[in-house]
């Protein structure tokens, strides 16, 4: 510990933060807080010093005797817990001698909160949207100062904030919010720049965002705290705009040949995302008008038309987008029903057909930061693949259709409650058990427990490398039905719709397309960057459980890797859609590396067709691409 000294030199005393270390030499009697905003030490303060919050804790480490006594409402904030441990007040204690002040963790600004997600991510809490809470002085004949400059004034004293503007529509109700509420208000700041909401009284900490991931065919919304990081509620929702087609070139061609297709897309997504915010909002018990800023991911075609930006041009050649760094738009011009004045920021894109989206599960990941060798599949209608490390990174999407999603399978489903999501099956019996979702009787397959049926079935022997059906097997589970073979996971009697489910012959087909189109994607990215294997692979989704790492490698929908070295992460791009919304640093990121992956169009590449024939086949046509796969079946 520093040595600490009664009054230094000509009124003046020393005071050093730690851990940093930073210090500096102040008049006698400045406070704590002042201090640390001159010499960049940040302090959490939502109360501007009005003793409201106590979040301006710090520990005095030297120097207890050199500062200003307790006073009544402070002690009432200091928990409890920690009386006599030396605790004060930044905001109100005044030091009058040299003094030496600890920083915990929970008092500092740019929190580190830890994501786990599939993988573990730290992310420094910075948030577009801050909120501060002001006590203005009242107007009179000898002070009429205007409002607007009499709030620039308080947020410049109580928090050091300069430079501020303020949103129309804000300003047009500030007088009354004002006066109502006896000049005690709280204002919401958006990137330092805008006042984008103001509030009667103390709301300092409720700060909300909505973060999005739009899909091609599932939207999911999730709640989140500003102040914590904490994720309130999550919903969820089939993208509506399926309608009017189920993969994204079928909704471009809608809006490129209807006369109002654009607007009507475009209204079926808002309407979609206003409904999330409510449900979710409801969940969480607050009003969708508290939600402060909201982060938006998805495929360029979902960005585009979300954005009401014509997407014509994405689909020919030289499939060019509208932009590509991340945009920052007002909520109320696009229509979705948050606070006044606040933003909603649209992540960057990094091609024509690789979008928001996958800049997300990139944040998310963090592949451009590792030596490793690391290949992303974020699987989807529209999947995305990334191979690379800190030296290169490429991408490619590949048109994998809604199948890995529960679309176009016949007794596929969300992953909702009563959804299979695991499946085993018995080589010796063919007999099948399975888990759902919540425990309930089971309604359909989801995802996972398609992967895995699939997986299993070749596993068994069921189905054959190349996706046929061996029909010649003792079991009553193996069956024609109008002359098309299936396999019956749950009897009519387990279920809770009455009737068999099963795969078919044709759901084992759509699946054979799927995974053929993502695992072509990956050996030409692989063949592109001239490596033979990769150190690491992580499958991202958003199918609401994570995938049986093993299933995936059984059916060749990953490269063969020991397992051990995959990771099944979940929703990576919702992750990512969250960063965003709780660090600017990392939105920083994100238009950085949207900018630095090299972009392969897999749909015009030479070897697609070659390499899509043979990634039809399970796990792959080539024995050379998967050379222990004996080993790995065994491993089950
Ligand atoms: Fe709120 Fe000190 S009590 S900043």
């Amino acid at each position: 510990m520093e040595s600490t000294a009664r009054l230094s030199d000509g009124g003046q005393a020393r005071i050093v933060f730690q851990p940093e270390g930073k210090r500096g030499v102040f008049p006698v009697g400045t406070t704590i807080m002042d201090a640390a905003r001159e010499v960049g030490v940040d302090i959490e303060t939502i109360c501007g010093g009005k003793l409201t919050c106590g979040k301006c804790q710090v520990i005095i480490e030297g120097g207890m005797e050199n500062l200003s006594p307790v006073t009544e409402d402070e002690q009432r904030l200091l928990d409890k817990k920690k009386a006599g441990k030396n605790y004060r007040l930044a905001c109100v204690t005044k030091f009058y001698g040299d003094v030496v002040v600890y920083v915990p963790e929970e008092s500092r600004g740019g929190e580190q909160i830890i994501l786990k997600e599939g993988v573990e991510l730290s992310v420094e809490m910075d948030p577009a949207v801050k909120k501060y809470y002001l006590e203005l002085e009242k107007p009179h004949l000898k002070d009429d100062l205007g409002d607007f400059e009499r709030v620039l004034n308080a947020l410049k004293k109580d928090y050091g904030i300069e430079g501020v503007d303020i949103d129309y529509q804000v300003l047009r109700k500030m007088p009354d919010v004002l006066r109502d509420n006896d000049w005690k208000v709280t204002v919401s700041i958006w990137d330092d720049k805008e006042i984008v909401d103001i509030e009667g009284g103390y709301t300092a900490e409720e700060v909300y965002g909505l973060a999005v991931d739009i899909g091609t065919t599932t939207v999911v919304g999730y709640l989140t705290d500003l102040r914590t990081g904490e994720v309130l509620a999550v919903d969820s929702m089939m993208n509506p705009q399926v309608t009017y087609g189920e993969d994204v070139m079928s909704r471009i061609t809608f809006a490129m040949q209807e006369p109002d297709g654009l607007d009507k897309l475009n209204d079926k997504i808002i309407n979609g995302l206003n409904k999330i915010l409510e449900k979710a909002c409801q969940q969480a018990n607050i009003s969708p008008t508290k939600v402060s800023e909201v982060t938006i991911v998805g495929n360029t075609g979902m960005h585009h038309i979300f954005m009401k930006i014509n997407p014509k041009h994405i689909a020919m050649a030289p499939y060019v987008p509208a932009l590509h760094q991340s945009h920052d738009v007002k909520a109320r011009d696009l229509g979705l029903n948050i606070a006044e004045g606040s933003y909603v920021h649209v992540l960057p894109i990094e091609a024509g057909w690789v979008g928001a989206d996958n800049v997300a599960v990139l944040i998310a990941t963090e592949p451009y930061k590792q030596d490793e060798m690391q290949l992303i599949i974020d699987i989807g209608t529209n999947g995305e693949i990334v191979l690379g490390n800190k030296e290169r990174m490429m991408s490619c999407s590949a048109a994998a259709g809604p199948a890995l999603e529960g679309a176009h399978i016949k007794h596929g489903m969300r992953a909702a409650t009563g959804a299979i999501e695991k499946i085993r099956i018995d080589p010796e019996t063919y007999e099948s058990t399975y888990n759902t979702i919540g425990n309930a009787p089971p309604r359909g397959i989801c995802g996972s427990g398609i992967i895995d049926a699939v997986a299993e079935m070749f596993r068994a022997g069921i189905v054959k490398k190349n996706g046929r059906f061996n029909l010649d097997l003792d079991t009553p589970r193996v069956r024609e039905t109008d002359g098309i073979p299936e396999y019956v996971i749950a009897w009519a009697n387990e279920t809770s719709t009455g009737h068999d489910i099963v795969m078919t012959q044709k759901d084992i087909r759509e699946v054979q397309l799927a995974k053929g189109a993502m695992s072509a994607g990956a050996h030409i990215l692989m063949n592109e960057m001239g490596v033979d294997k990769v150190d690491r692979v992580i499958v991202a989704g958003a199918f609401g459980n994570y995938i049986d790492k093993l299933s995936a490698l059984i059916i060749g929908l990953v490269p063969e890797v020991p397992l051990d070295r995959i990771d099944s992460v979940g929703n990576a791009a919702g992750v990512g859609a969250r960063i965003a919304l709780i660090s600017r640093k990392k939105r920083k990121e994100a238009n950085e590396i949207a900018r630095r992956v090299e972009h392969i169009k897999l749909a015009v590449h030479p070897d697609f067709e070659k390499e899509f024939t043979r990634a039809m086949f399970f796990p792959h046509m080539e024995k050379k691409r998967y050379q222990n796969f004996d080993e790995i079946i065994r491993s089950r």
